[in-house]
């Protein structure tokens, strides 16, 4: 069995390694001749627990390698998957679909024999169809191509894991055969017992959206459950854990936070809004969870400078954490990239920390004081704002960092510390959808501890 990958960005790169250490030859292909150039010398263009020691082993096993030459990796290929970007499109928001349909057209004139052409790309329901179509107008005469759609569900951080275990594998086609081969591929899951969807191409596209915005709709239904914990005095851990015992609601991705950030949210939801007006389907819901993911952002600033008095001009913020998530260097539409704007704007100076993210933060941040060290964002410090939860920030000997502050201020934005602990330490705490604290406010502690 062999296949190609086609584009080696998250989905590809941690699709192919895995694919290989499933007992499959993988060839990666990218247009990017500096990134391929890299991954042959073992460099690793993402940062995800796991990934690089699974491409050191698996080059070493001969089954993984990486080229530019697309022709030469889908010749003799079984199963050609195309992973390239889809892109929200700059004046509609729709995913941009040129990268899928020039791979598309690229890997029929290539292709030999009996090939499955997969779209693993995140794409809106139709694109299968249309890249059928691409491939039958350029395909060599006497080449057999089926098409398939196989979305993948990993998340950033955690890729490896959610690849080898996932919860359930979607093939969306009308060929038997390309079922059998796609079958043959994840056969080690198969064997396991992974649930498999065998669907259309249509229904496995929209599974991908549906799910996506469904946990973003989630994300966002207990976001404003925490504003309204706020306004009542209420705890939202305690909503969250409490509705979370329903086996019919599910207790994960009921964290209240800074809002969804990352590749894939912020663009799924909006593609899906977008398809749902094109088809005349729309999608009212996920354009509520759109905009209000959209202000809550702008809303976690305004928060930070309400905790600081109403005025930040003149004070140093720390910030600790600028990736949208612990376990990733992915900055993409991360709450930090408006939160510390709107503070700069306001006059505040940051000082910020982020164990992996500072270099792709720097692309986007100016006039950041960058610190290797967590504990030197407090220093002399109006406010520490945490806005990622890596554990590293879980284990922070906390009356260090306070011992260090100007103003014992702290605003957790993902609950990570008990309200109770931090007044006991001295601090002015406010964290989400749980009742803010200071030094003297006794009674209020007594509710949330
Ligand atoms: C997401 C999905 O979880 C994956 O299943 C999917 O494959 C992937 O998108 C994709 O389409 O490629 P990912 O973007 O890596 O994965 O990150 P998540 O762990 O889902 O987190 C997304 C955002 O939601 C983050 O900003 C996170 O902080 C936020 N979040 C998550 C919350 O605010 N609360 C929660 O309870 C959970």
């Amino acid at each position: 069995m062999r296949l190609a990958m086609v584009g080696t960005g998250y989905v590809g790169l941690v699709s192919g390694t895995c694919f290989a250490e499933f007992g499959v030859d993988v060839v990666c292909v990218d247009t990017n001749v500096e990134k391929i150039e890299a991954l042959k010398k073992g460099k690793i263009p993402i940062f995800e627990p796991g990934l690089e020691d699974l491409v050191a082993k698996q080059v070493a096993r001969g089954r993984l390698s990486f080229t530019t030459n697309l022709a030469e990796a889908v010749k003799g290929a079984d199963a050609v998957f195309i992973a390239v970007g889809t892109p929200p499109r700059k004046e509609d928001g729709h995913a941009d679909l040129s990268f899928v349909y020039a791979a598309a057209k690229q890997v029929a004139e290539a292709a030999e024999g009996y090939t499955v052409v997969v779209t693993k790309s995140t794409v809106p329901v139709g694109t299968a169809r249309a890249v059928e179509k691409i491939i039958a107008e350029n395909k060599k005469s006497d080449s057999v191509i089926d098409v398939a759609s196989n979305p993948e569900f990993l998340r950033e951080g955690a890729a490896v894991n959610d690849f080898m275990r996932p919860d359930r594998i979607v093939i969306g086609t009308d060929s038997e055969r390309a079922v059998e081969v796609l079958r043959e591929v994840y056969r080690p899951l198969y064997l396991n017992e992974t649930p498999m969807v065998i669907t259309t191409p249509e229904t496995s596209e929209i599974i991908k959206y549906a799910a996506n915005a469904f946990l973003a709709t989630k994300i966002t239904f207990i976001n404003e459950i925490a504003n309204l914990c706020e306004a009542s005095g209420a705890n939202v851990q305690h909503v969250a854990k409490a509705i979370g015992l329903d086996g019919r609601i599910g207790s994960k991705f009921l964290h209240a936070g800074p809002g969804y950030g990352g590749s894939c949210f912020p663009k799924d939801t909006l593609a899906l809004t977008q398809t749902g007006q094109v088809m005349k389907a729309p999608q009212t819901i996920v354009e509520a969870v759109v905009k209000a993911n959209h202000n809550r952002q702008q809303q976690m600033a305004e928060r930070v400078i309400a905790a600081c008095g109403g005025d930040v001009k003149g004070m140093k913020i720390g910030v600790l954490g600028v990736a949208f998530k612990p376990n990733t260097d992915d900055v993409r539409d991360a709450p930090s990239l408006v939160i510390i704007p709107e503070l700069q704007k306001e006059g505040a100076e940051i000082f910020a920390h982020d164990p992996e993210a500072q270099e792709e933060a720097e692309k986007h941040l100016k006039n950041v004081h960058w610190v290797k060290d967590p504990y030197a964002v407090a220093k002399d410090a109006d406010a520490v704002v945490i806005l990622t939860e890596w554990n590293e920030y879980r284990a922070l000997d906390m009356k260090r960092l306070s011992d260090s502050m100007g103003v014992k201020r702290l605003i957790d934005m993902r609950n990570i510390y008990k309200p109770a602990v931090m007044r006991e330490l001295g601090f002015h705490y406010v964290s989400i959808g749980r009742p803010e604290v200071t030094p003297d406010s006794e009674v209020k502690i007594r509710k949330v501890s």
